[in-house]
Formats: structure tokens, sequence, C-alpha cells
């Protein structure tokens, strides 16, 4: 028998990346507050956000998952979650084109500001401070006062998640994401690139299906669903504190959940079966993530999905390999075998950011055509093992930043100073971002082909 799960049972177990609060009086009075005010997401999103991903457990569907890799106090500005939002909506059309499946949309938004890191300290010039831990704990700031963590930061973190939310809830219901604007999702930079040219071609054929089915009386206005989207929010959540005060038993069902994202995941630094993340996470219902890094074991993988989906539910556990692009075959293939094996029901996605970071001309960053191979090794894993290649998850923005290398509009190692802008890890711009869906495309298409060619044999 599991032992008694409650909403603060992670407190009695060892953790790992929590920042030093001095002030322990006002972290609990921060706690306090944030358990009165208002959940940001319903029980009934998540559920219905764990359906979809069920179908992509099930071969059905294809999750994007993607954003910052974290969102600052600093940028909060309508016109980056617009931007955000639009190459969004364009990355998951041609997806959808390409694959004719459903495209699952998360963003990694709305809650996404704590940061676990590799060292507690960060020195520059002989001078040693705490690390930047995101938004929600400290300042980016190199000074003594910025990096001291401070409760208040989460209720800033509580009071932006909520304005971010209500704003992309109107882009996907109140018209923005209508898919006879399909052309005017255009990005003014990406235009003229080759990434343009070809998006272009497909509003174009979407266009053309649109007006024959307007012809035979469907459209945006007769129909929900060319009219709207469903987009989620999710964030790692790593900050149990916040977490524990936003969790909120569902009257409906009786059950707990993290309500301060529709979906939340485990890093890859704090997923030790006995500890107080897998803690947390095995007792709200949430759709969860679980990210596998190199270290991750098929043993070791397996005793994890047993605490974090006992009853094997479809849509509850999406797998998020991360391993970099030089050692997915020696991963991913013996950690799919095992899953596919014992029966369990997943979805695998690919994360191809995070083990694919160097610095170059004293910047950290990714290049791009290694963020491309480890997709491509990803789905030829999935082609090989007879599994479905279920998602990716990505580091972007819709602006035209020079963070990540590369791309067809080449950023060198020299150009990276001109716009670099991310509060931690490089994010893809926009244009590299549409490419990469061209190329994930691709292979959705391929792999296809390939199943189909098997059922045929
Ligand atoms: C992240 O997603 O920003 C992150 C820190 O990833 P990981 O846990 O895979 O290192
Ligand atoms: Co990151």
């Amino acid at each position: 028998m599991a032992e008694k799960w409650t909403p603060d049972s992670w407190r009695s177990k060892p953790i790992l990346q929590v920042p030093d609060y001095p002030d322990k009086g006002a972290l609990v009075d921060v706690e306090r507050r944030l358990a009165s005010y208002p959940p940001l997401v319903f029980a009934g999103e998540a559920r219905s956000l764990k359906a979809q991903l069920a179908d992509v457990a099930e071969g059905r569907g294809f999750l994007l998952q993607g954003g910052d890799c974290a969102e600052s106090f600093a940028e909060h500005h309508a016109d980056h979650i617009r931007d955000f939002f639009r190459v969004f909506l364009q990355m998951s059309v041609v997806l959808t084109y390409a694959s004719k499946l459903p495209v699952v949309k998360v963003g990694r938004i709305a809650g996404q500001f704590a940061k676990p890191r590799s060292s507690d300290f960060e020195t520059i010039n002989d001078v040693k401070l705490p690390s930047y831990r995101g938004d929600i704990i400290n300042g980016i700031d190199f000074n003594e006062k910025s990096r001291i963590p401070d409760p208040h930061r989460q209720v800033m973190a509580y009071r932006q998640s909520a304005a971010t939310l209500n704003l992309l809830r109107a882009f996907a219901q109140g018209g923005f994401a209508n898919l006879e604007h399909v052309h005017e999702w255009m990005l003014g930079f990406v235009k003229d690139s080759p990434q343009g040219h070809r998006y272009q071609e497909i509003a174009n054929r979407i266009s053309e299906a649109l007006a024959f089915m307007r012809a035979c009386g469907v459209d945006a206005s007769s129909s929900q669903s060319l009219r709207s989207t469903d987009f989620f929010t999710s964030h790692e959540a790593l900050l149990l504190g916040y977490e524990e005060a936003l969790t909120r038993i569902d009257s409906t069902s009786g059950e707990h959940y993290a309500t301060s994202g529709h979906m939340i995941w485990i890093g890859d630094r704090t997923r030790q079966p006995d500890h107080a993340h897998v803690e947390f996470f095995r007792g709200v219902k949430n759709p969860i993530g679980l990210k596998c890094g190199p270290s991750m074991t098929p043993d070791g993988l397996m005793e994890l999905i047993d605490i974090l989906n006992p009853d094997n539910e479809a849509g509850r556990l999406t797998l998020i390999a991360r391993f970099g692009s030089e050692k997915v075959f020696d991963h991913l293939p013996e950690l799919v075998r095992r899953v596919k094996q014992e029966g369990r029901k997943v979805v695998w996605s690919c994360d191809p950011m995070h083990g694919n970071t160097i610095t170059a001309n004293g910047y950290k960053t990714r290049p791009f055509e290694r963020v491309l191979k480890e997709v491509e090794s990803f789905f030829a894993v999935h082609r090989a093992e007879g599994t479905h290649a279920g998602g990716v998850h990505v580091e972007m923005t819709g602006r035209n930043v020079t963070e990540c290398t590369g791309g067809a509009r080449e950023v060198s190692p020299e150009n990276l100073g001109d716009r670099y802008h991310t509060h931690c890890d490089p994010r893809l711009n926009a244009d590299q971002a549409i490419e990469l869906a061209f190329m994930i495309a691709e292979n959705i298409r391929n792999n296809e082909a390939e199943e189909r060619a098997v059922v045929n044999g």
C-alpha cells in the first residue's frame, strides 16, 4: 500500500533545487494568501487535456508543447504573448496539415517561472552570488539584494499568470485563432523568409478547402472548431510551496488538481522516486510530464511510471525525452522498448533543446542543426520500434531573437549578441520554430507511411 498522500506530504521528503528563503514568516504568509486566491485553471479543463493526450498516446494525435524557457516579469507584454501565440498557431497548422491528425496545443506559459540550476552559485569577476532561479524566486540582476529569494514574487507570478492566461483564452476563443485567418498569422519578419513562402503555400490550400466547405454550408460561423481552438498551459512545477497553495479539491470528482496550469512536469534534476517532487505529483490528477535525460534507466523509468501512473491511464503521463543529438540512439530505444513490452500507455515527446546547449562566443546557445538532428533521431527510433512519436517540447518565442545559431536565415555565433533576450536558456526564434515544424511534418508523414506499409505488409 502506498503511503497516504496529502497536498503537503512532499514536505517530509528530501528535496532538491529549493530556494533558501531568509524570511520564513513572510513565506508562510504568502502561501496562506495564495491558498485563498481563485484557481487559475479548472479541473474540467485539465481532464479535457488529459482526454486529448490519451488520443495522442493511442497514436491519434500529436502534442505541440512550447514557449519560453523562463517567463519574466520585465517582458510581460501583450505583443510578446500575441507573437508567441501566432507562431504557435502557424506551427500547428503546418503539423495538422501534414499529419491529418489533431494537434494538441500546450504552451510553456502562464506559470513557467521557476528554474532548476546546475549550480547554487554564480561567480562573475570573483564575485560569488546565489544563482538566479527564475522570477518567481529571485531577480536576474547580478547583485546581492536581487538574488535574495523573496516570497512576494510568488504573488506577482500568480497575477502575471492570470493576466497571461486571460489574454490566451481571448485569443484562442475570441476570433484570433479562427482558421479563416490562416493567412493573417504571418509575422512581419518571417514573411519574406523561406519558411514564409512554404507557409503561404499551405495557407493557400487551407483557404481553398475552407472555400469548398463554405460552399457546402460549413464555415466558421457554424463550426466552433473552425472558429476557435483549445489552448492549454503548462510549466515545470518546481516550487512546491506555490503548487501546494494552488492545489484544490475538484468539487465534481472530489480529487486533487494542481490549478496553477493545466499540465505540469517534473524536471530531469528532480525526478528521484523517493523525493518531494515525485511525491507531490503522484497525488494530483492533472496530466503530467516527466523529463527523461541520459541518466534514466529502463528500471528507473518503470519505477517512476508505477508511482506516477499506477492505473495505466492513457493521457496521464507524457515522457519527454531530452538526451542530446548524439545520445538519442544510446538511450531512447531501450526505454521505448521496455515501456512497450510492459504495455504502459504514455505519450512519447521529444525535447530537442536541453541536451544540446553549448557555449559559443560567450553565449549559451543551441545549434539549430543539433535540434533538428535530435528530433530526426527521435522519429527514427519510433519508426524502428513501431511506436508513436507523439510530440515535441521546445523553447521558442515569436520574436526575432538571436539565441540559437543556424536556421535558414543563419544566425552565426558572432550575431548572438544582436538580440539575445532570454532569461534563461536560448530559444528558437519564429523562423527557426516554423522551420522545425516543417521538418517534423515531414517526419510524421514518413512514419505514417511506414506504419501503413507494416499494416498492409
Ligand atoms: C526546462 O525544461 O527548462 C528544463 C530545465 O529542462 P530539464 O529538466 O529537462 O533540464
Ligand atoms: Co530551459
